[in-house]
Formats: structure tokens, sequence, C-alpha cells
């Protein structure tokens, strides 16, 4: 016996979900119960499967639905995420409308797994970036206590969404072919081929984008620290899946190298890294090692240094697949996390 389970949107991140729910043997009571915009037989997880037109009716005896539709007013869990919990089911969210609202647990298992109490059963997984990045420092803020983190993100073009990955593998075939590239201005406003694009979502009043401030304000509300000076700039890069980050962090105590290192190395001050850093031979994480099946659901840290140039500063690389950690394994990681607390039975 196990869960009737829902999942809202059936692009890159509803594939990865019902392939991670799949491989980590997640007691599910029969196949999920996909739904999208339109009815209509589609390949998740290299399986046909029904999509349904999403309805009432279809959140009806389910115990746990995964969100991965669009944000905003027509969006799949603005819409939807009220009417599963109401059908009884818990929500499990990797849409942005409801990460910062009061009230609403924004989890990353490994770091505040704590924050959800069963109050409000609609919970939501952070922004891609700020997942793998927290990950990351997590165990550094609880040795050294981090004052200050300043980071930089190379995202890759599935943060978009499927029609971003399309777009790039057609414009990679039309610059091979010697064609005029091609783009839709709705998705990136310039060719991602060859190019880095220093713009993630739209800007704002501040000359901000929407995506660093969601590094800067979900960072903070996770790690339950309201005055952690956090700043970003997120870039989206010619990369299909995979997002690396810069991060440079003050912290409130020394941390050399080689003590950083070891926490880093050690699973339980840790949980979710893995360390390459091995400069001598060239060892390094970038993204086309987060698709290593080794290393998919991990978040991979590397050219660790100490930075002389502030109090006790700290510099750091990681990397991680945005569709599986950044998304899909997260939420299915949230939802192990309530049957561990009897909270989904
Ligand atoms: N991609 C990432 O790296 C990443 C990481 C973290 C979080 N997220 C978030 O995860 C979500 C899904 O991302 P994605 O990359 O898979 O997006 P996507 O490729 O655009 O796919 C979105 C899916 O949601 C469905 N959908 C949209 N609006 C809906 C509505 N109102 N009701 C029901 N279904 C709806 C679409 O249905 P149709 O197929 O019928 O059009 C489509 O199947 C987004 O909220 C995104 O911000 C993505």
């Amino acid at each position: 016996m196990g869960f009737r389970v829902g999942i809202v949107g059936v692009g890159p991140v509803g594939d990865r979900i019902y392939r991670v729910l799949k491989e980590r043997d997640f007691p599910m009571d029969g196949k999920p119960v996909f739904m999208a915009t339109r009815e209509r037989t589609e390949k998740l997880a290299d399986e046909e499967v029904l999509v349904r037109e999403v309805s009432e009716e279809h959140f009806e005896g389910l115990d746990v639905v995964f969100f991965a539709g669009r944000e905003g007013a027509k969006g799949a869990s603005v819409q939807w995420g009220q009417v599963a919990v109401e059908a009884g089911a818990w929500v499990i969210d990797n849409g942005s409308d409801f990460r910062m609202s009061e009230g609403y647990p924004l989890v990353i298992p490994e770091v505040n797994m704590d924050a959800v109490t069963g109050e409000n059963r609609h919970i939501c997984s952070p922004n891609c970036s700020t997942i793998q990045m927290v990950v990351a420092i997590n165990p550094i803020h609880r040795a050294a206590g981090i004052r200050r983190i300043v980071v930089s993100t190379y995202q890759a073009t599935s943060g978009w969404g499927l029609a971003a990955m399309e777009e790039f593998e057609q414009q990679v075939q039309q610059y091979a072919a010697g064609e005029q590239v091609q783009f839709d201005p709705g998705i990136f406003d310039k060719p991602i081929v060859f190019d880095c694009l220093p713009r993630i979502d739209s800007f704002l009043d501040t000359y901000y984008t929407k995506e660093e401030m969601k590094m800067v304000d979900e960072t903070k509300k996770i790690m339950g620290e309201p005055n952690l000076a956090v700043t970003a700039t997120a870039v989206r890069v010619p990369v299909v899946i995979g997002h690396s980050e810069a991060i440079n962090l003050e912290l409130e105590r020394p941390l050399s190298r080689d003590e950083a290192l070891e926490i880093l190395r050690d699973r339980e001050k840790s949980p979710g890294v893995t360390v390459i850093d091995d400069p001598q031979n060239l060892k390094y994480p970038t993204q086309a090692d987060c698709l290593k099946d080794e290393y998919k659901d991990e978040v991979l840290v590397g050219r660790v240094r100490e930075d002389h140039t502030v109090e006790h500063g700290l510099n750091l690389w990681c990397v991680a697949d945005n569709l599986r950690k950044g998304a899909a394994t997260n939420t299915v990681q949230i939802a192990e996390g309530l049957i561990e607390r009897g909270l989904l039975s």
C-alpha cells in the first residue's frame, strides 16, 4: 500500500519528478495522476503516460501532489494549490508564487525540514540556484558563521523550461549550418548560443533581477537569518542542464581551506555535498559532472580557497543539476521527510 500521488506540470521538472519517484522507490499506490493544461499522452520518465487536463475532480483521493507548472495568476499552484490542499493532499510546489508568503514552509530537507509542522500543508521548494548554494554553505555557516555572501551564477537554459532547452538546441544547429540564428524574445531577449546573458527573470526598480532577489530573500528565510547580507548576480549561460555558482563568503570566525574541506567532506555535517577539489590533478566540478549517475542528486563543491582580501573570507564553486536537486529531487526528498515524520501516513 502506497500513497496516491499527483503531478501537475509535465515539462522537464515534471518528468524528473516521476523519474526520481521511481528511482527512489517512493511508495506509490499505482501510477501518479498526471495533469497539465490539456489532455494527451506524453512520454515521461521513458514511459507513455496519460496526462489529464487539470480539474478539481482529479485531486480527489490524492495524498501528495507535486506542482511543476508555471507561475503567476494563471499558473498551476495559484489556481490549483488550494484545491489540492482542500481535497486532503499535501502540496509540494516547485514554483515561486508562495515561497516568501508568511506561513508557507520553504524547505531544503538537508537544511530545514523542521520548518514543516503540518499547520500548512502547502510546502514550497526553493529556486534551483538557492537550493544548491544553501546546501553547500549551510555547513560552513554552522561551523564559522556566515556574515556576507556574494554569489554569481552560471545557469543552464533548462532553468527557463522546455521551450528554452529546445530553442538553444535549434540555435546550435542554425549556427552550425551558417543560418541566421532565430530567437523568441518571450524566452530570452537575445540568442543564447555562444553568449552569456546577465538577466534571468525580469528587472526590478532596484536594477536587480527577480532571480537575483530570489537568491537573496529565500536564502535568509531558509537559513532563518533575516539579517544575513546576500548579494547576487544571475547569468544565463549556453549549457542545457546544470547550474554553477561562484560563492564568496565573509565569516564570523576564521576557517582555513583545509578546515572547510574537512567539514564539506563529512557526510553527516554536509549532507548532499560531494567535494571534487584536487587542483594538482586538475579536479574541480563542472556542469557536465552533475549529469553523471553518481553525482546527479549531489551538490558538487570545489575550488575552495581562502580569501585574504576580507577578514575570514572563503571562496568556493558549486554545481548541481537544476532539474533534479534544484527541483525534482528536492521535492521528492521533502515528501520522504513527511513520511519519516509521520506527517504523510
Ligand atoms: N527548470 C528548472 O530548473 C526549475 C528549477 C526549480 C523550479 N522550477 C519551477 O518548476 C516549474 C516547472 O518548470 P519546467 O521547467 O518543467 O516548466 P515548463 O517546461 O514550462 O513546463 C510547465 C508545465 O506546467 C504545465 N502548466 C502550466 N500552467 C499550468 C496550469 N495553470 N495548470 C496546469 N498545468 C500547467 C504545462 O502544461 P502544458 O504542457 O499543457 O503546456 C507544462 O506541462 C516552474 O514553476 C519553474 O519555475 C524549475
